[in-house]
């Protein structure tokens, strides 16, 4: 496992979110120190010289991390909010960043041409099914010889930690933090068949770090 950033980086992170009558500027640091999944991606693909391609990018907050953790490979992040997209756009100017690039793009329509490793971090339960499935065939294409695909999702079961996931994510569309609530949580079954036949090699495993949310890391090897 991959060292956490230090308390400078994420401070570095942090400030370049600097509205502080905007509630994201509390809630870029907190993210960054409690969860798991920015540690777990560097130590997938931070190794790697392949390009990464972000789906559902965010205010870019993956791409910022994975630069103050000394990856140096080209970033290309996409997300379907406008606004999120502008915000890091202005983050990566302000802090210097080179080599990221930062797109308004709906994922159910599309992604840009790439190759090399992807992530997918937490957007498949705003997706139907068949989206779903739609979305990770794509996505497998843009997987490089040697690439790997990362997503974090929560899973579909009969947990309490699936229930409070729900709840979370319900209340993220209620604060306005999201545009749309959950439609759909994936199961295993559905990584397995549908990266499964693409080609590639999966391994689910739980990456619940110290939250309550039944999140699972999924990584699919080329
Ligand atoms: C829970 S946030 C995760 C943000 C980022 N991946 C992270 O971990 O910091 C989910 C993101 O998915 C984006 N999203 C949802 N549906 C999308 C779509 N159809 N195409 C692109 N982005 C989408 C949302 O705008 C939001 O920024």
């Amino acid at each position: 496992m991959t060292q956490p950033l230090s308390q400078a980086s994420l401070q570095r992170i942090a400030s370049l979110y600097p509205r502080i009558w905007d509630y994201n500027h509390y809630y870029v640091p907190s993210k960054l120190r409690t969860d798991p999944v920015y540690s777990a991606v560097v130590s997938e693909i931070g190794a790697s010289a392949l390009p990464v391609l972000d789906i559902g990018c965010g205010i870019g907050l993956l791409a910022f991390y994975l630069r103050e953790s000394g990856v140096t490979a080209d970033i290309t992040g996409c997300d379907y909010d406008a606004w999120k997209i502008t915000n890091a756009k202005c983050m990566a100017e302000r802090g210097g960043y080179a080599g990221l690039t930062f797109l308004a793009a709906d994922a159910r329509t599309g992604l840009p041409d790439f190759s090399g490793n992807v992530v997918i971090l937490d957007i498949l339960q705003f997706f139907k099914r068949p989206e779903q499935e739609a979305l990770l065939r794509l996505a497998a294409t843009r997987v490089a010889e040697g690439g790997k695909l990362v997503i974090r999702s929560g899973l579909h079961d009969d947990s309490t930690r699936f229930r409070i996931t729900v709840a979370g994510d319900w209340l993220a569309k209620l604060t306005f933090w999201m545009k749309s609530g959950p439609v759909c949580y994936p199961d295993c079954e559905l990584f397995e068949s549908v990266l499964g036949s693409a080609g590639l090699k999966v391994q689910i495993s739980p990456l619940w770090g110290g939250t309550p949310f039944n999140n699972h890391l999924i990584v699919a090897e080329r």
